[in-house]
């Protein structure tokens, strides 16, 4: 592919929007071609798939579940992502398949094996150039803990959000190109960690062509 794939991870509030946003202002800047995009959603198409899956109160099975972020992601890679690469644009998307390895894998409980198959049939095989997943501290599930788990459901979503959290590590330290970021730290130290990361991977020397 001519162009990057930038992938950004994490639990749900982990500030992954806010530094998608700054990158995306960052790379255009420095005038490059540049596409924001996210999972579940991204297209027409998959943005349906996406309040689907969503909706609150609806009966979704754990393969159901499973298979509605799959067809969400086949969708979006083949109708978006793959076109914007060969394009030799960078593309942002926020969340890929390590999210469903994290939720519906090490927090659902769903067989990692069967869902690393999917994930290839739904992207293709497509792999992103870099991964940074942005990780909360312990101290800061704790302490949001009182408020968010108090009853036995949220405790229930508690012992979800600890398993999904550690599969983002376990992932990480076996995906190539994959990095953990601390989420705790102050906004613009991240967003200068997220660029120094892309830095040493040459991202952006990489694609002087798309340089306007
Ligand atoms: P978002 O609000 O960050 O866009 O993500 C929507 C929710 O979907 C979030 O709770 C994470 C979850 N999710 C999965 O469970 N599996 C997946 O494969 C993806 C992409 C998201």
């Amino acid at each position: 592919m001519k162009g990057k794939f930038i992938v950004l991870e994490g639990p749900d509030r982990c500030g992954k929007s806010t530094q998608a946003k700054l990158l995306y202002n960052y790379l255009l800047e420095q005038g490059f071609d540049v596409v924001l995009t996210r999972e579940p959603g991204g297209t027409p198409t998959a943005e349906k798939i996406r309040q689907i899956v969503l909706e609150p109160g609806l009966d979704v099975r754990p393969v159901a579940e499973l298979l509605l972020y799959e067809a969400s992601r086949a969708q979006h890679t083949q109708e978006k992502i793959i076109p914007a690469l060969q394009a030799g644009k960078i593309v942002i998307c926020e969340r890929y398949t390590m999210s469903t390895c994290a939720y519906q894998g090490y927090a659902r409980g769903l067989d990692l094996d069967m869902i690393e198959t999917v994930n290839r049939i739904a992207t293709s095989g497509l792999k992103p150039d870099l991964t940074i997943v942005f990780l909360m501290s312990d101290k800061y599930f704790s302490s949001r803990g009182e408020y968010l788990f108090s009853d036995r459901l949220e405790r229930e979503d508690r012992e979800f959000r600890q398993n999904m959290r550690l599969g983002y590590k376990n992932m990480v330290s076996r995906t190539e190109n994959a990095y953990l970021i601390d989420a705790d730290a102050d906004v613009d130290a991240i967003r200068q960690q997220v660029i120094e990361l892309l830095k040493e991977h040459h991202i952006t020397d990489l694609c002087p062509s798309v340089k306007s």
